[in-house]
């Protein structure tokens, strides 16, 4: 999907599910709470939040459990994402995605995945991967 084909009853029903999402979100040490919407091509929504861990860097963004619950759920195809995040007891503030959820994006989407960015309340800007993560590493050219 294009970040010019969604429209802004998709967007306000995928910010919907990821806000709701940032309830589920187990955050004892940051206390930053994010939730996903990921939709797939074939218009499943699935979800994501973070979950932290007492070793920290145990700790899993939003955004990788959406991707990481829908792949094994056999889902390749993906058609857009929506982020909300912002610390526990306040709307979400604008949380664009850390480094290595967008390269776990990259094995999956291509430059154009849109990606729709909850800046505030309902305010939301949408941005693409090739914005966030230009120069993606693959493996091209080693296999085979
Ligand atoms: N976090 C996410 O879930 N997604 C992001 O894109 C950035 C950070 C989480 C990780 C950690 O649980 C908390 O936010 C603070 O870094």
């Amino acid at each position: 999907m294009k970040r010019e084909e969604i429209t802004p009853a998709l967007a306000a029903k995928l910010m919907e599910t990821a806000i709701a999402q940032r309830e589920k979100a187990y955050v004892p040490y940051s206390h930053f709470r994010v939730g996903a919407a990921l939709l797939a091509e074939d218009g499943t929504v699935y979800t994501g939040c973070n979950i932290e861990n007492s070793s920290y860097g145990a700790a899993n963004c939003a955004e990788r459990t959406a991707f990481f619950k829908a792949v094994s759920e056999g889902e390749r195809k993906f058609a857009a994402i929506c982020i909300a995040g912002g610390p526990e007891g306040s709307d979400p503030i604008p949380c664009p995605p850390c480094g290595i959820c967008r390269q776990v994006m990259s094995e999956f989407c291509g430059p154009d995945f849109p990606l729709i960015l909850v800046q505030s309340g309902t305010d939301y800007r949408i941005v693409t991967l090739g914005e966030l993560l230009p120069e993606a590493f693959t493996l091209q050219g080693t296999e085979g």
